[in-house]
């Protein structure tokens, strides 16, 4: 009900305040679902970024790590992980096991179905960044898998 109201406040009153943002209302849908409209960015994205091969990074550590130490890694190796509509497991949501477009754009339902830029994130914040990069957890999560490099 409340929804609703906001819902109908957002879309017929007060949809460029700013205040109402629709992208909230947003899931996750995967890289791949953007190439069909941003077929350069993608294409640069899946050729150049380590985050378009972020799963590899955790898969060849897999088998040494426990099922609790794995999903640690889910929250910055995968798109959306404890969000609606994100990362669950590969098996489910493959198209979001890797770090993708949503990771610094949002969750990107509502944009693709418009083709609204009002609908994603055009400029992320530094905040979207150091949920990831954060110096101090990252080096405690390489800590692991350094431990385990091959020494044996
Ligand atoms: C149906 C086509 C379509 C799909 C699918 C689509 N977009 Fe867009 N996108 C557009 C259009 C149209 C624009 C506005 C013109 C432009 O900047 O190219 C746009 C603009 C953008 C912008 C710039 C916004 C701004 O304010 O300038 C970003 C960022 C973006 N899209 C990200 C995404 C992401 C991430 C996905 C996948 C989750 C996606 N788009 C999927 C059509 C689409
Ligand atoms: C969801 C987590 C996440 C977010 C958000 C995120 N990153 Fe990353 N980023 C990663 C991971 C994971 C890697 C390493 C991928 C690998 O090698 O497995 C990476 C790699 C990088 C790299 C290394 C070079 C390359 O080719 O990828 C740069 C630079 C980078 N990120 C910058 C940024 C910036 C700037 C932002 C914010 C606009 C950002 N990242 C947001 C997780 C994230
Ligand atoms: C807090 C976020 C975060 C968590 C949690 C995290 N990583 Fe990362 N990981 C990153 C970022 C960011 C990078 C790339 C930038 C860097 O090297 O600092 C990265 C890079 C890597 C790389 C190096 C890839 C390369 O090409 O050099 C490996 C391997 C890796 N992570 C494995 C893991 C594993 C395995 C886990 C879970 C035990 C994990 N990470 C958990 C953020 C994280
Ligand atoms: C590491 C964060 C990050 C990831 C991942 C990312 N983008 Fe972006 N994107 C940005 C930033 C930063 C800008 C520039 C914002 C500005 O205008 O200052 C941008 C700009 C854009 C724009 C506006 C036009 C342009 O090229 O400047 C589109 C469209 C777009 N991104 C789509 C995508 C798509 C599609 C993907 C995945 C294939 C993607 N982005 C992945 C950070 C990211």
């Amino acid at each position: 009900m409340f929804r609703g109201v906001f819902l109908f406040l957002c879309v017929v009153l007060l949809p460029s305040s700013g205040l109402c943002s629709q992208q909230e209302e947003s899931h996750y849908i995967g890289s791949k679902a953007c190439s069909q409209c941003h077929e350069q960015q993608y294409g640069n994205f899946s050729k150049y970024s380590k985050k378009a091969h972020a799963w590899d990074s955790i898969a060849i550590m897999k088998p040494k790590l426990k099922e609790n130490e794995l999903k640690q890694c889910y929250e910055c190796h995968t798109t959306g992980y404890g969000k609606k509509g994100g990362f669950v497991s590969h098996e489910t949501t493959p198209g979001l096991a890797d770090v993708g477009c949503e990771s610094c754009h949002g969750p990107g339902s509502a944009h693709a179905e418009s083709g609204d830029p009002k609908l994603t994130t055009r400029r992320p914040s530094m905040q979207t960044c150091t949920a990831c990069h954060n110096s101090q957890r990252v080096e405690d999560f390489h800590f692991k898998p350094l431990l385990f490099s091959g020494a044996h």
